[in-house]
């Protein structure tokens, strides 16, 4: 598996290396050096992509309490799923002085330049969550393990089915969507899940009958869920006329949610024609409280409160010259360099785990699924 992934992480760096970069961002924020404070208890900055899922606001806000608990002082930007924006904010945050960077990219390709700038200044970058490629200066990459979440959602669609076990032949009719072209999670997400898809598929047993089945025609810019229902609708209109779709490989609760609301409108989840097997990530609470809605049948927890502490462990680890701990030093090579990592477990949850897992461990209040 580590061979696969090394193989795979070598095919994506090498495409980065072909890709120029994005025109720098505007400055929304100004400041000077002195602002951001003296080295002990200095200010580190930390870039995330987007307010509009709420997995986001929440790291943000943890790595900021995990940094500020250890006497750093935080800055925090978010970029609206702007890539330039994001460029320009980091720009910003180096001007301003900050002594290390945690960065979540919106995209992974656009980062080159700005990163140089952080070399330059000496600022070590952690990478979070999404891996930055094309560039030697990214120190340390915190996040889950990406490629185990994509197989745990091909799996639960497996066992489901009846597939794995062989107490059901099949043929089921199944469509995949993957997640953000720019995101280098997204090849990961959608290899492990294929890992475990695509003998079902070569064996016929799992049949892909809008034919879409090359990550380049299922990918969901920015991970829209607005996007992916567009695309289950016009799958559903051009390839489903008497038959039905049994599963959907989904990769994000944001995308799912969407693809629910395209069958939804082409009257499955009535009596008659039930709704499919549809898969997730991250526990979103709109996701969570679907499952237990009988409508999207898992997700994948992923506990980014442990990544924010992760994350803020590195810094704290290089701003006092010592070596932070890593558990990966080979999977995730950026094209430039592979970059030492700590990789986290993803956890399957359904309708049948869901208290253990997200509500018990305090991650979503029982509260808010009412
Ligand atoms: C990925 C991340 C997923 C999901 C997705 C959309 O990079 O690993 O957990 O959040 O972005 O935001």
């Amino acid at each position: 598996m580590r061979t696969r992934r090394a193989a795979l992480a070598a095919i994506a760096g090498a495409a980065s290396l072909a890709l120029t970069l994005s025109a720098c961002g505007q400055s929304g924020e100004g400041g000077s050096k002195e602002e951001a404070g003296d080295a002990k208890g200095g200010t580190i900055g930390i870039a995330m992509p987007t307010k509009s899922s709420e997995r986001w606001i929440a790291d943000g806000n943890n790595v900021v309490k995990d940094l500020e608990s250890k006497g750093y002082k935080t800055k925090l930007v978010y970029g609206e799923d702007d890539p330039d924006q994001q460029v320009g904010q980091i720009e910003n945050l180096i001007t301003q002085g900050v002594k290390a960077l945690i960065v979540a990219a919106i995209d992974n390709k656009s980062m080159n330049n700005v990163l140089q700038q952080a070399k330059d200044a000496n600022i070590p970058v952690i990478s979070y969550d999404r891996l930055i490629l094309g560039t030697e200066n990214v120190d340390y990459y915190a996040s889950f393990d990406n490629e185990k979440v994509g197989e745990l959602q091909g799996n639960y669609i497996v066992e489901k089915l009846g597939l794995k076990d062989g107490s059901k032949k099949g043929p089921f009719n199944i469509e995949l969507f993957a997640g953000s072209n720019d995101d280098n999670n997204t090849r990961y997400f959608f290899q492990g899940a294929m890992n475990v898809l695509q003998p079902y598929i070569d064996k016929k047993q799992l049949v892909v009958r809008s034919k879409q089945t090359a990550l380049n025609q299922v990918t969901t810019l920015r991970w829209d869920g607005g996007t992916a229902q567009k695309r289950m609708d016009d799958i559903l209109t051009s390839a489903y006329k008497s038959e039905r779709v049994d599963a959907v490989l989904s990769p994000y609760d944001g995308i799912s949610i969407g693809i629910l609301s395209a069958l939804k409108s082409d009257d499955y989840g009535s009596k008659s024609k039930p709704l499919p097997i549809v898969t997730g990530q991250d526990a979103e609470v709109a996701s969570v409280k679907s499952i237990i809605a009988d409508q999207q049948s898992m997700t994948v927890y992923k506990d980014t409160r442990e990544l924010a502490k992760v994350a803020s462990n590195m810094v704290d680890a290089l701003l006092n010259g010592k070596k932070p701990e890593v558990n990966d030093e080979k999977t995730y090579d950026n094209g430039s360099k592979v970059v030492p990592a700590y990789l986290l477990e993803p956890v399957s949850v359904d309708k049948t785990n869901y208290k253990e897992t997200v509500v018990d461990s305090g991650y979503i209040k029982e509260s808010d699924l009412k």
